[in-house]
């Protein structure tokens, strides 16, 4: 796509043989706008979800019409601030526990494999929410975490579809035992659980099958782990290669007081952190391709797109846009210092936009938020060679190898 790109530009299309139609795609915000916003009931989830719907049922990332707006609707309250606040105790236990770890680590001199422990520790924050003390449970009866399987395969191929079902039926045997038991949260905190099992159709007062609440629950987990895992990954990355960058938000977090659970205000009000986190994900966006599927035919970039056609945009072009972004290949935070609003709506979009843009931003952004500041606060991280970084483009924007990275202790290590 990139040596498309640079050849042809905004819109193009291309023969895809194996489903023997074309694929059209464009990156310019107006056109990304017209997709998802001022023209988006013309479009249906394309051709990407077809396989994602293997693993997730008919979970809110993949459902459609009608039935998708209710299943956002009854799940939007569990995505309130006021709910996310109280999942503060959740992500410090999570990054005390990889503390700890990184923090022997590095009294030995031993080096980090920060995409696989970003992939843990996320994964274990989406679990913890989802399930409260459940996980623990579920975890002594099998004998180990029956969700390891998701951070210790990258391959999302069948034989990956094949286990991930399998834990459809152990989440549902939790889902079954909870209602039974009278849907209250299994902890200190709210959890999804609990929160979809009593959730209510406002128009009918019906609540969710247990059918329906795993294919929620298993579209979170996925939805929820590996893109924030891939967000900070990247962060770890780029801030490596940018002491400047790395300096300025070493500053920030050095003058701000350290919260043994830190809120979500207080994590919101650190300007800098906030930035360094959007450019990585301007750089680096973990979904960075998006597709769609056209009902009837469609004008974009001034070209008529047939009806039923497959409709890509990328996250990735549009961040790099030269229309919209100077010097777009540097990671540079301080760009969002400027007043966002000059520049047209749709040129950032990591959480994509409109109706079905990402529900879980607020809760990624936190986690994101406490890990850097835990974690900058005591170490820099540098990679252990210099090798040329590489894309895997799966469902997500991958390095084709793992960030593997020394830890150099800072002052308050
Ligand atoms: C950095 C982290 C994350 C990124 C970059 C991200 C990105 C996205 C994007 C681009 C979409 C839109 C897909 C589309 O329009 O086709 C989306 C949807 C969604 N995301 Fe996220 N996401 C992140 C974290 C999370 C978390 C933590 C959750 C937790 C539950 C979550 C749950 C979902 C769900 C359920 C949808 C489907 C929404 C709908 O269609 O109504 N995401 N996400």
């Amino acid at each position: 796509m990139r040596g498309i790109y640079a050849e042809l530009g905004d819109a193009y299309r291309v023969y895809a043989p194996g489903r023997q139609s074309h694929t059209w795609v464009f990156n310019h915000p107006d056109d990304v706008r017209r997709i998802l916003v001022n023209n988006h009931r013309n479009y249906t989830k394309g051709v990407g979800f077809d396989r994602i719907k293997i693993l997730l049922g008919n979970g809110i990332i993949v459902s459609e019409g009608e039935f998708w707006k209710r299943q956002r609707r009854m799940m939007q309250p569990g995505f309130h601030r006021r709910i996310l606040g109280q999942f503060d105790g959740v992500i410090a236990r999570a990054n005390d526990r990889l503390l700890a770890e990184w923090q022997r680590k590095c009294a030995a001199g031993e080096a980090v494999n920060v995409t696989d422990d970003m992939s843990i520790m996320t994964l274990a924050i989406i679990l913890t929410t989802i399930f409260g003390d459940d996980l623990a449970a579920m975890t002594q009866e099998t004998g180990e975490n029956p969700f390891a399987v998701l951070t210790a395969e990258p391959t999302r191929d069948l034989r990956f579809a094949y286990q991930f079902r399998k834990l459809t039926t152990l989440i549902g045997k939790c889902v079954a035992s909870r209602r039974a038991a009278g849907s209250q949260p299994a902890g200190d905190h709210p959890d999804y659980v609990a929160m979809l099992l009593n959730a209510r159709d406002k128009d009918n007062g019906d609540g969710m099958t247990d059918r329906e609440i795993v294919d929620e629950i298993t579209t979170m987990v996925v939805a929820g782990h590996e893109t924030t895992a891939s967000a900070l990954n990247w962060t770890w990355y780029l801030l490596g290669e940018h002491p400047e960058v790395e300096a300025r938000l070493h500053a920030e977090i050095d003058a701000s007081e350290e919260a043994a659970v830190p809120s979500l205000q207080a994590m919101e009000a650190l300007p800098y952190t906030n930035k360094v986190i959007r450019e990585a994900m301007r750089l680096y966006p973990p979904v960075w391709v998006i597709s769609r599927r056209t009902i009837e035919a469609d004008t974009l970039a001034g070209y008529t797109v047939p009806p039923d056609t497959d409709v890509f945009f990328s996250p990735y072009f549009v961040h790099r846009h030269p229309e919209f972004w100077t010097d777009a290949e540097k990671f540079m935070p301080e760009r969002f210092e400027q007043q966002t609003d000059d520049r047209p709506r749709l040129t950032y979009i990591p959480f994509s936009a409109g109706a079905h843009h990402c529900i879980g931003e607020t809760l990624a952004i936190f986690e994101m938020l406490v890990h850097m500041n835990r974690f900058a606060r005591r170490f820099r991280l540098r990679r252990v060679d210099n090798d040329p970084v590489e894309f895997e483009a799966l469902i997500n924007l991958r390095a084709t190898r793992p960030f593997t990275m020394r830890l150099e202790p800072r002052q308050n290590y």
